[in-house]
């Protein structure tokens, strides 16, 4: 699937051409010591400093709800993100909201019981397995819909499982794509690049975000990244999108 056979084109470095300026990201790892990410309020500091290098002025916290943290839930995580607010100036506390990463697993349905963190009042973000999808992924997300909420699924490319026409099928059911920012840049394996080059110039992609964890493998992955300068416009629409949906 998605096959480059793209001729020599001038590339840029995206973040000294400022083209995620007034990013707000909208999935990262920032809320300490709850999941696999920021393992620290210290670590989370650095992270901000090192994103607002970037561009990115706007955190949505999205930790991990799933089975492997059994305690995450709204009332816990809430509790949570007002000690790291708190914690900060406040013109840093004012740039960070939480939201949640929800696992379509088996305790999925569960959850949509409890209170939810939602991104915005009607968007959702959803992520499943790498390695396959699960029971029911296309009943799942129509559950969503049937409440109100748009999901937005994370990190497409990542997905292992899925080919060309179940993205197709996903998409074409009106659920909203986010691309992990540093997917492009080989944050992870080389087919996950060529799958996030491919559906970005496809234009599968609605939204953008970090999924950042944790400072190092960010700052490496940065220095001497580069794009084609056809994809400047692909990546600026979506950080216009993030903004026309998510702004705070
Ligand atoms: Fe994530």
């Amino acid at each position: 699937m998605f096959s480059f056979f793209r001729r020599k084109e001038k590339r840029h470095n995206p973040f000294e051409q400022g083209w995620l300026n007034g990013l707000v990201d909208i999935h990262c790892h920032l809320l300490p010591a709850v999941d696999d990410g920021s393992k620290s309020i210290e670590e989370t500091f650095s992270l901000m400093d090192f994103l607002h290098s970037l561009g990115v002025t706007r955190h949505i916290l999205t930790p991990h709800i799933m089975e492997d943290y059994p305690t995450n839930n709204a009332v816990f995580l809430r509790a949570r993100f007002k000690e790291l607010t708190a914690s900060l100036p406040a013109d840093r506390a004012s740039s960070l909201r939480l939201g949640a990463e929800y696992m379509l697993d088996s305790t999925f349905g569960r959850r949509l019981v409890e209170p939810l963190l939602t991104l915005s009042d009607r968007h959702m973000l959803v992520e499943t397995s790498y390695m396959a999808p699960p029971m029911g992924l296309m009943g799942l997300l129509a559950d969503l819909q049937l409440k109100g909420i748009t999901p937005v699924l994370a990190h497409p490319e990542r997905y292992v499982y899925m080919e060309e026409k179940d993205y197709v099928a996903v998409k074409k059911q009106g659920v909203l794509f986010q691309l992990n920012l540093f997917s492009l840049f080989g944050a992870y394996s080389s087919s996950t690049t060529e799958k996030a080059h491919g559906l970005l110039e496809a234009g599968y992609y609605d939204l953008l975000a970090t999924d950042a964890h944790h400072l190092n493998p960010l700052t490496n992955l940065v220095s001497g990244a580069t794009l084609p300068i056809s994809m400047e416009g692909d990546v600026r629409t979506l950080v216009e999108n993030n903004a026309r949906l998510f702004s705070f």
